[in-house]
């Protein structure tokens, strides 16, 4: 059997496709607050994704997360959705959504076969999620996340990135939020793939000071052994019996050595790394006539010229010229 192995042995199997740079949100740390989108005929066509998967799980890739910008804002992405299932070899398609469009298309999508649901939510109090987002939608995510439950979505996770002076007030209301509720909460530190360059380490509140708030405020944590080696969530347990949270801390203890990712851009790169400073356009092999030998070869390549790890923090630590809404969470 074939797999995508880079030269420090990792086995990739896990495909993100960004299929929009649009977004109903501005949040600071993914977006800048005036933006240009990419022109519509630069995105990859549901036909060409579809394509570029098939050629992808012929060389290992077994699950897909489609991601954005907000994926949702991609018109009839359950059509596309149907397109993915049906891929020999895909044996989940999974999407990361800020929620906003969850209430009117959750049913269509479940229907599609979409398996699991990533739903962003930094803050439960309008006032921080207006300074996180730079527009409102809270009430519209709490409606999408009762919405996706109600569609049957098996798996809902919450992401939650923290950020220091801006998230500790939310810390404990989300928290508690979820453990009502019954839902999975994980917190994610900031990563250096804002717009303006405005990140910062001071401005990361790593997953070990969450949990610090979260014990004092809450009660004790007990850690879950990870069920998946792939996952970069360290999961937790309320002693109590509350259930689970987890964290994901790609700052302060990065899990690059475990990565099994790989990424396609909206307007059809192929990435190795979010951090990636080079990038393999496989668009340009797709509308140039290329064939499926020459798109798996790009893909070789893009995953034998991957590094060992991002290296944030160290000294020759270069930022991606893209930020986060161009290349998908
Ligand atoms: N650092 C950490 N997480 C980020 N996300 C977007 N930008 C950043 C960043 N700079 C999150 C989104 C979403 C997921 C795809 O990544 O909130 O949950
Ligand atoms: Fe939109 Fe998600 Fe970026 Fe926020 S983080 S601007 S919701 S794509």
């Amino acid at each position: 059997m074939t797999a995508l192995v880079d030269g420090f042995g990792r086995i990739h199997t896990d495909l993100r496709i960004s299929v929009t740079d649009r977004c109903n949100l501005r949040c600071t740390y993914c977006m800048p607050a005036e933006v240009v989108f990419m022109p519509r005929e630069e995105l990859l066509s549901f036909e060409e994704i579809t394509r570029v998967a098939a050629v992808a799980a012929g060389e290992g890739i077994r699950t897909i997360r489609l991601t954005g910008g907000e994926p949702l804002l991609r018109r009839d992405l359950d059509g596309l959705v149907r397109m993915l299932v049906a891929v020999p070899g895909i044996e989940e398609v999974a999407a990361t959504t800020n929620g906003l469009l969850l209430a009117e298309q959750a049913e269509a999508l479940a229907a599609a076969g979409l398996g699991r649901l990533n739903v962003s939510l930094d803050a439960i109090r309008e006032e921080t999620f207006e300074k996180l987002a730079r527009r409102r939608g809270l009430d519209r995510v709490l409606v999408g996340l009762a919405a996706a439950r109600a569609a049957g979505f098996r798996s809902i996770r919450i992401n939650a990135v923290s950020i220091r002076g801006l998230s500790e007030a939310e810390i404990v209301p989300l928290a508690g939020l979820c453990r009502r509720e019954g839902r999975h909460l994980r917190f994610l530190e900031f990563m250096p793939l804002d717009a303006e360059g405005g990140w910062g380490a001071e401005q990361v509140l790593s997953g070990a000071a969450v949990r610090v708030i979260l014990e004092r405020e809450i009660g004790p944590l007990e850690p879950l052994e990870s069920a998946d080696p792939g996952q970069p969530a360290v999961d937790w347990r309320w002693a109590d019996g509350g259930g689970l949270i987890g964290f994901i801390d790609p700052v302060t203890s990065p899990f690059c050595d475990r990565c099994d990712r790989l990424r396609l851009t909206a307007d059809g790169q192929f990435r190795n790394c979010l951090f990636s400073t080079t990038e393999w356009d496989a668009r340009a092999v797709l509308r140039g006539g290329g064939s499926d030998e020459e798109l798996a070869a790009l893909l070789r390549a893009c995953v034998a010229a991957k590094r060992a790890a991002h290296g944030i923090g160290s000294p020759a630590f270069e930022r991606p010229a893209r930020a986060m809404y161009q290349i998908g969470g």
